[in-house]
């Protein structure tokens, strides 16, 4: 079997930075590329290659998939759902643009596989909001949401027309402590844990009793790798697979992290960004996932909040 070579568009975030470190893993570090606009995020330095790279410049990267022999994309640069609504076309342009050009670059270089990531943003305020399902009204109704569906419409599409095997999951907020999240509704998830730590204070901008589906970073990164990994036999749903670990509402994670630091406090004052996260599913039903692929979570709120300030801790150093 040839050796497969990554190329991941957008290491530089939340995301791609602990993409980069696991697939680093499992495919040996000369194998995965990663790339950005920027200059490597600190744990991406020196760990392995590296290139700058704009996700709208095709010519750019159809030059590096020839100069590395890649036979794998994962494209992970894009706008986020509050940055987006702050400039609903450059949102529209970077996330479209960088996806069809990725789909026809994976037709004409014969790519083995490509995963780009979707988003619970994908539904709005006319589907179920409790234990959504795979299948349902989808109604988005940030920029950001209607490029996640609009994407997952094309993926498919190019599936059926073309064969491309492309991949995709429905993410939930993601908590991480390794790589910082960047313009998002669920941000606060992981603010809330570096405030704990360096102020015992945290005012949310999601009020008391927002619901939203979550997950721990290291779910999703072995969660995706899995569903690259499945037979292809496996994947019947070439738009993206619902995922999901937990859910929860700002003063829950308060308490969770009560149980380890008492004297911290929360208070409450929400922003723009209530708007989208009250559009948005309070939990996710995945059951499709577990099914055909076996998606399985193992962090729930307590664990994650145990191992989030842990690892915090021994990072920053309060
Ligand atoms: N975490 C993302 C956001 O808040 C949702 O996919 O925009």
């Amino acid at each position: 079997m040839k050796q497969e070579k990554i190329l991941i568009i957008g290491a530089g975030g939340q995301i791609g930075v602990e993409l980069a470190l696991a697939l680093r893993k499992v495919y040996g570090t000369d194998n995965v590329v990663a790339s950005d606009i920027k200059a490597a995020h600190p744990l991406l330095k020196d760990s392995g290659p590296y290139a700058i790279l704009n996700a709208m410049d095709a010519n750019a990267t159809l030059e590096l998939v020839k100069k590395e022999g890649i036979t794998q994309i994962y494209l992970l640069a894009a706008l986020l759902s509050a940055t987006g609504e702050k400039d609903p076309k450059k949102a529209w342009e970077i996330n479209m643009q960088s996806l069809l050009q990725t789909l026809e670059l994976g037709v004409q270089e014969k790519l083995t596989k490509i995963y780009w990531p979707s988003s619970i943003a994908v539904f709005g305020r006319s589907t179920p909001h409790h234990n959504t399902p795979q299948e349902t009204v989808i109604e988005p109704q940030t920029v950001y949401g209607i490029s996640k569906y609009a994407g997952e419409l094309w993926c498919q599409y190019y599936n059926q027309r073309w064969g491309l095997d492309v991949r995709s999951l429905r993410y939930p907020g993601l908590i991480s402590w390794k790589s910082e999240p960047g313009g998002g509704t669920t941000d606060y998830a992981v603010e809330i844990y570096h405030e704990a730590l360096k102020n015992k204070k945290y005012t949310s901008f999601l009020s008391e009793d927002t619901y939203l589906p979550m997950m721990y970073m290291d779910d999703a990164i072995r969660g995706t790798i899995e569903l690259m990994e499945a037979p292809s036999e496996k994947i019947k749903t070439r738009m993206a697979y619902n995922l999901s670990a937990m859910s929860f509402s700002p003063k829950e994670i308060a308490a969770s992290i009560q149980k380890h630091i008492p004297d911290f406090t929360i208070d409450y004052n929400p922003d723009f960004r209530q708007k989208i996260a009250d559009g948005w599913p309070k939990s996710i039903d995945d059951s499709a996932a577990r099914e055909h692929w076996g998606w399985k979570n193992e962090f729930d709120l307590d664990n994650m909040t145990a191992d989030m300030l842990l690892n915090l801790k021994a990072k920053v150093g309060h």
